[in-house]
Protein backbone atom coordinates (compact mmCIF):
# COMPACT_ATOMS: atom_id res chain seq x y z
CA UNK A 1 0.00 0.00 0.00
CA UNK A 2 1.27 3.41 -0.82
CA UNK A 3 2.51 5.33 2.01
CA UNK A 4 -0.22 7.79 3.66
CA UNK A 5 0.88 11.12 5.97
CA UNK A 6 -2.35 10.65 7.82
CA UNK A 7 -1.45 7.16 9.33
CA UNK A 8 0.83 7.01 11.79
CA UNK A 9 2.16 4.01 13.42
CA UNK A 10 3.65 3.97 17.46
CA UNK A 11 5.70 0.64 17.84
CA UNK A 12 6.86 -0.75 20.59
CA UNK A 13 6.92 -3.61 23.00
CA UNK A 14 4.81 -2.42 26.07
CA UNK A 15 6.17 -4.84 28.68
CA UNK A 16 3.97 -3.22 29.99
CA UNK A 17 2.62 0.17 28.61
CA UNK A 18 3.02 3.14 30.75
CA UNK A 19 1.45 6.26 31.43
CA UNK A 20 4.40 7.61 29.45
CA UNK A 21 3.58 5.48 26.54
CA UNK A 22 0.24 6.23 26.71
CA UNK A 23 1.02 10.10 26.80
CA UNK A 24 3.01 9.44 23.56
CA UNK A 25 -0.12 7.13 21.84
CA UNK A 26 -2.69 10.35 22.91
CA UNK A 27 -0.48 13.13 21.39
CA UNK A 28 -0.05 11.44 17.99
CA UNK A 29 -3.83 10.89 18.06
CA UNK A 30 -3.90 14.45 17.89
CA UNK A 31 -1.72 15.14 14.98
CA UNK A 32 -2.51 11.77 12.90
CA UNK A 33 -6.46 10.76 11.26
CA UNK A 34 -4.84 7.03 12.42
CA UNK A 35 -2.80 6.44 14.94
CA UNK A 36 -2.19 1.97 14.75
CA UNK A 37 -0.33 1.36 18.26
CA UNK A 38 2.14 -1.39 16.90
CA UNK A 39 2.97 -4.25 19.62
CA UNK A 40 6.05 -6.17 18.97
CA UNK A 41 5.34 -10.06 19.15
CA UNK A 42 9.04 -11.45 19.73
CA UNK A 43 11.44 -8.12 20.59
CA UNK A 44 14.40 -9.44 19.13
CA UNK A 45 16.75 -7.40 21.32
CA UNK A 46 14.76 -8.13 24.70
CA UNK A 47 14.64 -11.66 24.94
CA UNK A 48 11.38 -13.00 27.12
CA UNK A 49 8.57 -10.47 27.63
CA UNK A 50 6.77 -11.00 31.45
CA UNK A 51 3.69 -10.59 29.40
CA UNK A 52 2.34 -11.96 26.18
CA UNK A 53 1.53 -10.40 23.33
CA UNK A 54 -2.18 -11.19 23.61
CA UNK A 55 -1.54 -9.75 27.35
CA UNK A 56 0.10 -6.13 26.01
CA UNK A 57 -2.51 -5.89 23.57
CA UNK A 58 -5.12 -6.31 25.43
CA UNK A 59 -3.82 -3.25 27.97
CA UNK A 60 -3.32 -1.24 25.29
CA UNK A 61 -6.80 -2.00 23.65
CA UNK A 62 -8.23 -1.03 27.17
CA UNK A 63 -6.01 1.96 27.54
CA UNK A 64 -6.84 3.82 24.63
CA UNK A 65 -10.24 2.67 24.31
CA UNK A 66 -11.21 6.50 24.43
CA UNK A 67 -9.04 7.61 21.89
CA UNK A 68 -11.54 6.92 18.59
CA UNK A 69 -8.82 6.86 15.87
CA UNK A 70 -6.16 4.59 17.75
CA UNK A 71 -6.13 0.86 17.16
CA UNK A 72 -3.86 -1.78 18.41
CA UNK A 73 -2.01 -4.47 16.36
CA UNK A 74 0.79 -7.06 16.60
CA UNK A 75 3.15 -7.93 14.45
CA UNK A 76 5.71 -10.43 13.57
CA UNK A 77 7.76 -8.86 10.83
CA UNK A 78 10.39 -5.91 9.83
CA UNK A 79 8.55 -2.76 11.60
CA UNK A 80 8.61 -0.96 8.42
CA UNK A 81 7.10 -3.78 6.33
CA UNK A 82 4.31 -3.55 8.98
CA UNK A 83 3.98 0.01 8.48
CA UNK A 84 4.09 -0.11 4.67
CA UNK A 85 1.37 -3.20 4.59
CA UNK A 86 -0.81 -0.49 6.73
CA UNK A 87 -0.36 2.36 4.17
CA UNK A 88 1.50 4.42 7.45
CA UNK A 89 3.92 6.97 6.26
CA UNK A 90 5.74 7.84 9.87
CA UNK A 91 6.54 5.59 12.71
CA UNK A 92 6.18 7.84 16.15
CA UNK A 93 8.56 7.28 19.25
CA UNK A 94 8.83 9.41 22.21
CA UNK A 95 12.23 10.48 23.36
CA UNK A 96 12.91 10.99 26.90
CA UNK A 97 16.66 11.78 27.63
CA UNK A 98 19.92 11.59 25.84
CA UNK A 99 20.34 8.17 26.96
CA UNK A 100 17.42 6.87 24.35
CA UNK A 101 19.41 9.02 21.31
CA UNK A 102 21.78 6.43 20.80
CA UNK A 103 19.11 3.58 20.41
CA UNK A 104 17.00 5.55 18.68
CA UNK A 105 19.19 6.46 16.05
CA UNK A 106 20.21 2.85 15.47
CA UNK A 107 16.68 1.84 14.91
CA UNK A 108 15.87 4.97 12.62
CA UNK A 109 18.94 4.33 10.41
CA UNK A 110 17.94 0.56 10.08
CA UNK A 111 14.31 1.62 9.67
CA UNK A 112 15.09 4.08 7.02
CA UNK A 113 17.45 1.96 5.04
CA UNK A 114 15.01 -0.61 5.19
CA UNK A 115 12.53 1.57 3.85
CA UNK A 116 13.80 5.45 2.92
CA UNK A 117 9.97 6.44 2.27
CA UNK A 118 8.77 5.74 5.77
CA UNK A 119 9.93 8.57 8.68
CA UNK A 120 10.33 8.33 11.62
CA UNK A 121 9.38 11.20 13.90
CA UNK A 122 9.99 11.62 18.02
CA UNK A 123 7.85 13.47 20.49
CA UNK A 124 9.60 14.33 23.80
CA UNK A 125 8.32 12.88 26.46
CA UNK A 126 6.41 15.48 29.26
CA UNK A 127 8.42 16.01 31.69
CA UNK A 128 6.27 14.25 34.49
CA UNK A 129 6.87 11.10 32.32
CA UNK A 130 10.65 11.56 31.95
CA UNK A 131 11.89 8.97 34.25
CA UNK A 132 9.06 6.55 33.29
CA UNK A 133 10.23 2.83 32.19
CA UNK A 134 8.72 -0.42 31.62
CA UNK A 135 11.58 -1.90 32.69
CA UNK A 136 11.92 0.62 36.21
CA UNK A 137 8.00 -0.37 36.95
CA UNK A 138 8.62 -3.93 36.52
CA UNK A 139 11.45 -3.17 39.39
CA UNK A 140 9.15 -1.60 41.28
CA UNK A 141 6.31 -4.17 41.08
CA UNK A 142 8.79 -6.76 42.18
CA UNK A 143 9.78 -5.08 45.20
CA UNK A 144 6.11 -3.67 46.05
CA UNK A 145 7.00 -0.22 44.82
CA UNK A 146 4.08 2.41 44.29
CA UNK A 147 3.13 2.16 40.66
CA UNK A 148 -0.34 3.36 40.15
CA UNK A 149 0.07 6.88 39.05
CA UNK A 150 2.38 5.44 36.70
CA UNK A 151 0.32 2.85 34.39
CA UNK A 152 -3.29 2.03 34.13
CA UNK A 153 -4.87 0.34 36.77
CA UNK A 154 -5.33 -2.87 35.37
CA UNK A 155 -1.52 -3.14 34.25
CA UNK A 156 -0.90 -2.07 37.78
CA UNK A 157 -2.71 -5.46 39.61
CA UNK A 158 -1.79 -7.71 36.92
CA UNK A 159 1.78 -6.64 37.78
CA UNK A 160 1.10 -7.44 40.94
CA UNK A 161 -0.09 -10.27 40.61
CA UNK A 162 2.92 -11.72 38.21
CA UNK A 163 6.10 -10.48 39.86
CA UNK A 164 4.88 -9.16 43.06
CA UNK A 165 7.06 -10.43 46.19
O1 LIG B 1 11.23 0.68 22.12
P1 LIG B 1 11.19 -0.78 21.78
O2 LIG B 1 10.14 -1.51 22.55
O3 LIG B 1 12.52 -1.42 21.97
O4 LIG B 1 10.87 -0.84 20.21
C1 LIG B 1 10.64 -2.02 19.49
C2 LIG B 1 10.78 -1.70 17.98
C3 LIG B 1 10.24 -2.87 17.18
C4 LIG B 1 9.97 -0.46 17.67
C5 LIG B 1 12.28 -1.47 17.66
O5 LIG B 1 12.99 -2.59 18.03
C6 LIG B 1 12.54 -1.14 16.19
O6 LIG B 1 12.30 -0.05 15.72
N1 LIG B 1 13.07 -2.15 15.45
C7 LIG B 1 13.42 -1.98 14.06
C8 LIG B 1 13.95 -3.28 13.49
C9 LIG B 1 12.82 -4.26 13.30
O7 LIG B 1 11.91 -4.07 12.50
N2 LIG B 1 12.87 -5.37 14.07
C10 LIG B 1 11.85 -6.41 14.01
C11 LIG B 1 10.97 -6.43 15.28
S1 LIG B 1 11.93 -6.70 16.78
Amino acid sequence: MAPDNRIAICPGTFDPVTNGHLDVITRTSAMYDKVIVAVVNLPWRKGSTVFSTEERVGFLKGATRQLANVVVEPFSTLLVDFARQRGAMAIVKGLRAISDFEYELEMNQLNRRQDPEIESVYLMASAKYSFLSSSGIKELATFGGEIDDLVPSEVASALQDRLGR
